[in-house]
């Protein structure tokens, strides 16, 4: 109808557009027509793209998809644009030039579908457990952006980052959307999809990827039996689960490699070193390796750490000994001192406050391990103080003959000087007897000894008494002894009486024995 009322009014009416081209949206690769009808004038007609004249004729050579459509005489003049491209997108003008006719300003946006997303590490992801991770979708340039969704397992996640760029054309953009997760192992053979769309393709295209979690194994070790003997054989056992697979078994004890083992079980016999050293099982794949170590309750008995010091302390000091031991079952220990059976302590340390000289001596650490064994170590104690002499109260000799003194000294430190003297003044006198260090010798029992050699008794050296008297920096220690008469006869005697078998002549020397000792008593003297 409208076309009638044009051409009935085409000479009376002047040169106007009966159909202006208005803003038009294509999707690309489709077609659009931009129209353009002019009544009234039959001059020349051109359009223009953004303000650039595409030409005069109907088939608009240079511009391949480009064409002028409708009957020209009608005064239809609208352009035809074949399979839309982005370069298309543009403002578009009809003009009648010899008119001075211009139409509309009509925008053409061209839109882009986006193509198919993309997921990083797709189809399928593999992905280290317990490690954070963002799950990548790209949707390359489509305009206007694509609309990222990402669904797991058919259920729609809303932590997902979006972002966008435009590209270099200044009209397309890419879009990515990062999905972040903690992978579990139980997530592996899920579904993730990632769904892109926009205005061009309403419908979208979609994308799914299945997530494989991969874990460094994960290891037990065991020990059968758990508690044993030294000695006895004990079997270890490394189970493992991994995905990826096991690539791996390395052993180490006490952290040294044992290099001949390399499978999921070792057997060894067992020693104490087990008790203290883990044996450690590596499980590696290609994701990371697990090491787990055990120790074995390996029962032995007790086995000496560190051992006791001896020790010199003054009088009146503190003296401590420390042994340590090691056992298993758990060991008691107790301190004693040699020649008694009373526990003076229980733990690793005896502790002696302001010792005396009777504290020194030997003391023992003694460790028993319960069912097991017991062990034990001595270390002695030495008290410095003044010299202990220790004698025999009464010594003999023959008269006329050689004749001894004897005095040991004790203690600790040695004495520096020892003197052995006769207590008469008087006889001292005679016999000129003061035996300045007579000959000290060391003696065998800790200490030493001091012997007084008379080169000849005489009767009046018997039934007197002598001063042994010794000095170190601590004091002095003196100790008084007696000489008595031995008659040479009573070992002839045992010998005949053993020959003769006679106890009578036994009881006749005895009897002579006090007689002369009686003697010799009254004519003691005094000092
Ligand atoms: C995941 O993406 C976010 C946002 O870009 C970033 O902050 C985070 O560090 C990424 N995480 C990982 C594991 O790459
Ligand atoms: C496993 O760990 C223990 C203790 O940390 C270490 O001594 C040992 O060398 C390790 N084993 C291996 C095979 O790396
Ligand atoms: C023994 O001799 C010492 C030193 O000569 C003297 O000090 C001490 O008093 C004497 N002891 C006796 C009991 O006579």
């Amino acid at each position: 109808a409208g076309f009638s009322f044009l051409t009935l009014h085409l000479s009376t009416q002047a040169a106007h557009f009966s159909q202006q081209p208005q803003d038009q949206v294509v999707v690309s690769g489709l077609s659009v027509t931009l129209p353009c009808v002019i009544v009234g004038y039959r001059g020349m007609v051109q359009w223009t793209k953004d303000g650039l004249a595409l030409g005069g004729e109907r088939d608009l050579p240079g511009w391949k998809r480009y064409s002028l459509m409708g009957d020209p005489l009608s005064g239809e003049h609208s352009l035809l644009i074949d399979s839309a491209e982005l370069e298309d997108d543009a403002v578009y003008e009809c003009q009648a030039t010899q008119a001075g006719l211009r139409s509309h300003r009509a925008k053409l946006t061209v839109l882009v579908p986006p193509s198919d997303p993309v997921v990083e590490g797709g189809p399928v992801v593999r992905l280290k457990a317990h490690t954070p991770h963002n799950l990548t979708c790209r949707a390359s340039g489509a305009r206007p952006a694509a609309e990222i969704t990402w669904y797991r397992d058919g259920e729609v996640m809303e932590t997902a980052i979006y972002s966008k760029t435009l590209l270099g054309d200044g009209k397309k953009e890419a879009a990515v959307s990062m999905l972040p997760i903690v992978p579990e192992d139980s997530d592996s053979g899920r579904t993730y999809t990632c769904r892109v769309l926009n205005q061009a393709a309403p419908a979208g295209r979609q994308i799914s990827v299945t997530i494989n979690v991969q874990h460094p194994p994960s290891v037990t070790l065991s020990v059968q039996p758990q508690t044993v003997a030294e000695g006895a054989k004990v079997l270890f056992i490394c189970s493992a689960s991994a995905n990826p697979e096991i690539t791996g078994y390395r052993w180490s004890k006490g952290g040294v490699p044992i290099s001949e083992a390399n499978g999921d079980s070792l057997e060894v016999t067992v020693d104490y070193s087990y008790f203290t050293d883990p044996v450690s099982c590596e499980v590696s794949n290609s994701v990371g390796s697990t090491n787990v170590s055990t120790l074995v309750d390996v029962q032995f008995g007790p086995r000496l750490l560190s051992e006791p010091k001896p020790m010199t302390v003054d009088m009146g000091m503190d003296a401590a000994f420390t042994c340590a031991w090691t056992g298993n079952p758990p060991l008691t220990l107790a301190w004693t001192k040699q020649g008694s059976s009373v526990v003076l302590s229980n733990s690793n340390t005896l502790q002696l406050k302001a010792v005396t000289q009777e504290d020194a001596g030997t003391y023992t650490c003694k460790a028993i391990v319960p069912r097991i064994g017991v062990a034990e170590r001595d270390v002695t104690l030495t008290v410095n103080g003044p010299p202990i002499l220790t004698v025999d109260a009464t010594q003999h000799a023959v008269k006329h003959s050689k004749g001894k003194l004897e005095c040991r000294v004790g203690s600790s430190p040695p004495p520096e000087k020892i003197v052995s003297a006769l207590l008469s003044l008087r006889w001292r006198q005679q016999r000129g007897a003061l035996f300045h260090g007579a000959a000290t010798s060391p003696h065998p029992d800790h200490g030493v000894s001091s012997a007084l050699v008379l080169s000849e008794t005489l009767a009046q050296d018997f039934q007197l008494r002598y001063n042994c008297t010794a000095w170190n920096r601590f004091g002095t220690g003196t100790a008084l002894v007696t000489l008595k008469e031995q008659e040479a006869l009573p070992m002839l005697i045992i010998v005949g009486g053993a020959v003769g078998g006679g106890c009578v002549l036994l009881i006749c020397v005895i009897t002579l024995v006090s007689l002369c000792c009686r003697h010799t008593g009254k004519g003691e003297l005094n000092g």
